[in-house]
């Protein structure tokens, strides 16, 4: 049977994570979970938050199911989440966006794939700080460019997607953003089918806002990727719907595009249907598709009730109740 490592994670994780397992049981899909701890809670005991036996663990299985892990503002250790991205060379951040036909949102035909740079940016952590001045250092490189730009269009070409735009800030950032956009629109050229078009980013997040049934693949560099990523989420519905996968050449790491949400930890409130579209990611790339289809429906059915839909959604009821809801359409 596949084994896949499960990261609980900290704040709502274990939660969320929990809603999975319990359905996957009920569904019998045929996985053997290798749970294994890394995040803030887990420094008292090994030193760090991603001790050597998490990478190890993902790094034999292959693929992994992720809760969100806390990074500290302003002081404290580097992301756990850059970390393995980096170790795994999780290059493309994945993340779908798609309306629910049961969730009431300002839109209802959003559809959009972003397909974010997940290993440099300014995500390298590189900064220095003398007195009261801070540097922090921008790395882009064409071969991590035309990384993404080649997921991106193959991507595109195999789930029959007509356009991609790629997003950057190339007026100010004239040597790195100029880099990103030369490496994507070359590659570009080797896809005539596929529409190509670029968006300064501030434009793009105005776009989004005004017209989001307009755009169909973005491909942005780590940071803006990150941040049209939740402003996407918010299109649809908020956070708590947001799947996401970070794909390497043969190692995938699933996970909502969420955080641990600390204000709501521990409530039994938290919104499971984003690590659980996760997962429906999960058991596609697995060629589980059949697993796949029948949590999908399950999850557009069960959002048509309003007792049972968490906070977020405006519904009256929690993590427990939208389980249930979703298992009784199982069956
Ligand atoms: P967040 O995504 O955790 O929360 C933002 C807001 O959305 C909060 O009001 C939260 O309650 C709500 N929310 C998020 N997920 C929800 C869900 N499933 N159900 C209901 N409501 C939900 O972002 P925030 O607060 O900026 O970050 C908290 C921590 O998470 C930080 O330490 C941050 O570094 C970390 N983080 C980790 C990520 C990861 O593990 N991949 C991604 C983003 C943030």
């Amino acid at each position: 049977m596949q084994k896949v490592t499960l990261i609980p994670g900290d704040g709502i994780g274990p939660e969320i994570t929990q809603v999975v397992k319990d359905i996957f049981e009920y569904m019998k899909v045929p996985i053997q979970w290798e749970e294994v701890e890394a995040g803030e809670h887990v420094i008292k005991d090994y030193g760090t938050p991603l001790p050597e036996y998490v990478i190890a663990s993902i790094k034999r299985n292959k693929i992994a199911l992720k809760g969100p892990i806390t990074t500290p503002v302003a002081k404290g250790f580097r992301s756990v989440n850059v970390t393995l991205r980096e170790q795994l060379n999780l290059f493309a951040n994945l993340r779908p966006i798609k309306s629910l036909k049961a969730i009431n949102s300002k839109f209802e035909n959003v559809d959009l794939i972003i397909v974010r740079e997940n290993t440099e940016d300014l995500y390298k952590g590189i900064e220095y700080k003398i007195e009261d001045i801070a540097t922090s250092i921008r790395i882009i490189t064409r071969k991590a460019s035309e990384k993404i730009g080649w997921f991106t269009f193959n991507y595109a070409k195999k789930n029959n997607r007509k356009k991609v735009t790629a997003v950057h800030k190339a007026n100010i950032l004239k040597l790195g953003d100029g880099l990103f956009l030369d490496a994507i629109r070359n590659i570009s050229k080797e896809f005539s089918d596929i529409e190509y078009e670029e968006k300064i980013v501030d434009n793009m997040s105005m776009q989004l806002v005004m017209n989001p049934e307009k755009y169909d693949v973005i491909v942005a560099p780590n940071l803006f990727g990150d941040i049209l990523s939740d402003l996407a989420a918010g299109l649809i519905g908020g956070l708590g719907l947001a799947p996401g996968a970070n794909i390497g050449d043969d190692v995938a790491v699933f996970e909502a595009v969420h955080g641990s949400a600390p204000d709501i930890a521990n409530q039994g409130i938290a919104n499971p249907i984003a690590i659980l579209r996760s997962s429906i990611m999960l058991l596609d790339y697995l060629n589980l598709s059949d697993y796949a289809k029948q949590l999908e429906s399950a999850i557009e059915k069960s959002l048509f009730d309003k007792n049972v839909l968490t906070p977020d959604l405006n519904g009256n009821g929690n993590t427990l109740t939208l389980k249930n809801k979703i298992i009784s359409f199982l069956s």
